[in-house]
């Protein structure tokens, strides 16, 4: 059996602080695996977009979804602008556009070009060919160190039925996931 390395950050034994560094952080959350999506809106503030995998179901009561987005994300103030936010689920072969979407330095119109976008609720537009997508009204923002946790009430959903394979993130790597048999 492999052993288990335990990493107590050296500051908590010297100043007694409760956290353990951001590297160590980083270090454990890249083992948990992840979603992967593009999240856009579009409206008042422009169109924007970025990729994220903090993504994750609420409730289905009404029907809602959170995503953590950092404020210092060049997109971060049109989604709180605009309201409204397009959820895209990716799938294997879309890799390249997740990179694209990941770039902070890419032109925000430059990340649309070259991919089949349909306009939903309220402007925002998700990706034609995404395994599933989801369209939302931010109806809440809640703030936590760095990010910004958008909670969205889901109003337009799209099922591709026949996109049965996943596309995660895991160990800072995309990995593909087979369909069910
Ligand atoms: C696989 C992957 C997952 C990511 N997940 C998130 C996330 O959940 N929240 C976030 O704010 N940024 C996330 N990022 C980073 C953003 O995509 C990145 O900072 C992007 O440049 C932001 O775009 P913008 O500055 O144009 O808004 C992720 C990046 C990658 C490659």
């Amino acid at each position: 059996m492999t052993e288990k390395l335990y990493v107590v950050d050296k500051e908590i034994q010297r100043d007694k602080s409760e956290f353990v560094s951001s590297d160590v952080f980083r270090e454990a959350m890249s083992r948990l695996s992840a979603p992967v999506a593009l999240v856009t809106t579009d409206g008042p503030a422009g169109r924007y977009g970025l990729t994220v995998s903090a993504i994750c179901s609420v409730s289905v009561e009404p029907p809602t979804v959170l995503v953590c987005l950092n404020r210092d994300n060049r997109s971060h103030a049109a989604f709180l602008r605009n309201g409204v936010i397009g959820i895209s689920i990716l799938e294997p072969g879309h890799e390249e556009l997740a990179f694209r979407f990941a770039s902070s330095k890419t032109d925000q119109n430059e990340k649309f070009l070259g991919a089949d976008w349909v306009e939903r609720l309220g402007g925002a537009s998700v990706l034609a060919n995404a395994a599933v997508t989801l369209v939302g009204r931010i109806a809440q923002t809640l703030s936590s160190g760095s990010h910004d946790i958008l909670v969205a009430h889901i109003h337009d959903i799209g099922l591709h039925t026949e996109n049965t394979k996943g596309l995660v993130w895991f160990d800072r790597a995309f990995h593909h996931l087979p369909a069910q048999t």
